[in-house]
């Protein structure tokens, strides 16, 4: 059996920049057809996972590091050989909802056509429009990388049947428009979910519980494949029960607000799609993040010595900007007090930060990114092992936040 737990790859500055040439930031849904497509491309991010570091825009061969192997994705320009130029708009749609080749072939699920069986019909044909209309590159498609037996796709008809259910988006006529609206791009297009959710060990994202939290890794060009923890988005404590509407809207918009400032794995999400939609698409995605229910697992509770070493770690290294009571300020840095990055069920990405700093974005997604907040800068060297095991522990513990111990040996891991 095959199949990705995580997907996507980290990309380098100059695409976000050059992608920000198709369209300024907030263009509102345009009046084409073609416009409308561009729209949709940029809420479904194809970009980012579609055009590697250095190459020509949706031309592929972007790596996704995978347990069960490497996967590229492919050149989705209309190039009659080796991208979808004699491809029909029926052979589209297969791929697109049902992750069918027009040869018969299964796709791999990291192409997330789980969320995307969920696009409607109107804006499946606004996407295929929009491509026919690119200038075709001639790029053909790197080999995938699997691991014996996971290169047969075969196998994935047996996967499909045990975990892909077709079908469109449907409306809650009990919900608002707005909700409605939300619900559809976050679901369908923004394909949040797919990091976002835990998966189980086949790959596919665990329904019982939808974005509790994930794990993936990216594509590092100096350091291989890293792995990310993506936080919980339910109203958990653990989540975004802490970030109001507003707060949640301004993020995806402008990438930073009271919560957190944009960074990480983020980076690409944000810069290449969501700053680019309508301010009343990025709040009605809030709105429906903000409406599911608290969900997410309880976590193992760390003994009083840990905290206490901890706490003298968060005192000489941290408590000057993000304030002993952890709740951070305006001038200074977000805060940690109920944070869902600090508690995100995979501490991957809060590890990799204090160790290595962060990932700033390649370009400010806004001007109002440009905060009095001075980065982060990288303690690796600063901590041993246990310090930071123990430090990290007390910001998953502390001031109302409950999300379970962070090893030493987690922290080496990391170091490797
Ligand atoms: C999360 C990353 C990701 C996103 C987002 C994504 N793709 Fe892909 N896509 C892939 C990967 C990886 C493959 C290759 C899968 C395989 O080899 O089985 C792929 C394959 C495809 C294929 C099949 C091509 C072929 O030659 O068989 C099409 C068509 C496609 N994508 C179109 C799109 C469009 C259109 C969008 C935006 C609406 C999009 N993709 C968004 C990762 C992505
Ligand atoms: C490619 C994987 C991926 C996708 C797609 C994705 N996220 Fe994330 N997200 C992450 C990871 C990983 C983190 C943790 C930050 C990091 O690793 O730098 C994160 C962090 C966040 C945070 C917390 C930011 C902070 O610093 O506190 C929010 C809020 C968020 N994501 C919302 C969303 C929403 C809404 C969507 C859909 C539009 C989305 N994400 C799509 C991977 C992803
Ligand atoms: C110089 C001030 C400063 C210091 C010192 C500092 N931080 Fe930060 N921290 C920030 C800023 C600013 C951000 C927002 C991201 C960025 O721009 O670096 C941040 C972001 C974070 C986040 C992400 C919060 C979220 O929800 O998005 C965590 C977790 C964090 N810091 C933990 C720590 C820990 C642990 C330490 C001590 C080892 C520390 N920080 C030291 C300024 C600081």
């Amino acid at each position: 059996m095959s199949i990705p737990r995580s997907r996507f790859a980290a990309l380098s500055g100059w695409l976000a920049i050059l992608v920000s040439l198709l369209a300024p930031p907030g263009a509102a849904q345009g009046s084409t057809a073609v416009d409308r497509g561009e729209y949709l491309v940029r809420a479904a991010n194809c970009v980012s996972c579609h055009t590697a570091p250095g190459g020509p825009v949706f031309a592929g061969g972007v790596p996704f590091p995978t347990q069960f192997g490497t996967i590229y994705s492919t050149n989705i320009t209309p190039d009659e050989a080796t991208g979808i130029g004699s491809w029909s708009y029926e052979q589209f749609e297969a791929a697109l909802r049902r992750g069918v080749r027009p040869n018969g072939e299964h796709l791999y699920p990291t192409f997330p056509y789980t969320s995307f069986t969920k696009i409607s019909d109107e804006d499946v044909r606004a996407l295929y429009d929009y491509f026919m209309s690119l200038k075709p590159v001639h790029a053909p498609a790197r080999a995938n990388e699997m691991r014996f037996p996971f290169g047969q796709r075969r196998l994935l008809g047996v996967w499909k049947a045990l975990f892909f259910d077709e079908g469109r988006f449907v409306r809650d006529p009990a919900r608002s428009e707005e909700w409605n609206r939300g619900a559809y791009l976050v679901e369908a297009l923004a394909h949040c979910g797919a990091c976002h959710s835990p998966r189980n060990l086949l790959g596919a994202e665990k329904t019982s519980a939808p974005y509790t939290g994930g794990a993936l890794y990216e594509w590092d060009e100096e350091r291989g494949a890293v792995r990310r923890g993506a936080p919980n988005l339910t109203s958990s404590p653990h989540g975004l029960k802490a970030w109001s509407e507003d707060d949640l809207a301004e993020y995806l918009k402008r990438g930073v607000g009271a919560r957190a400032r944009l960074m990480g794995t983020m980076n690409e999400v944000v810069l290449n799609s969501t700053r680019h939609l309508s301010d009343a698409d990025t709040r009605a995605m809030a709105v429906y993040l903000k409406s599911l229910p608290p969900n997410g697992d309880a976590r193992r509770r760390p003994g009083k010595k840990v905290m206490e070493l901890g706490a003298k770690q968060y005192d000489i290294h941290c408590g000057t900007c993000h304030l002993p009571s952890g709740l951070g300020s305006e001038d200074t840095a977000p805060p940690l007090a109920g944070s869902a990055f600090a508690q995100s069920p995979d501490p991957s990405s809060l590890i990799d930060l204090v160790i290595n700093g962060p990932r700033l974005p390649v370009q400010a997604p806004s001007a109002e990114w440009q905060r009095p907040w001075q980065s982060m800068t990288p303690f690796g060297q600063k901590l041993s092992d246990e310090q930071a095991a123990a430090l990290l522990t007390f910001v998953r513990n502390s001031w109302g936040n409950a999300a379970g111990v962070v090893d030493p040996q987690d922290i080496a891991r990391l170091r490797e």
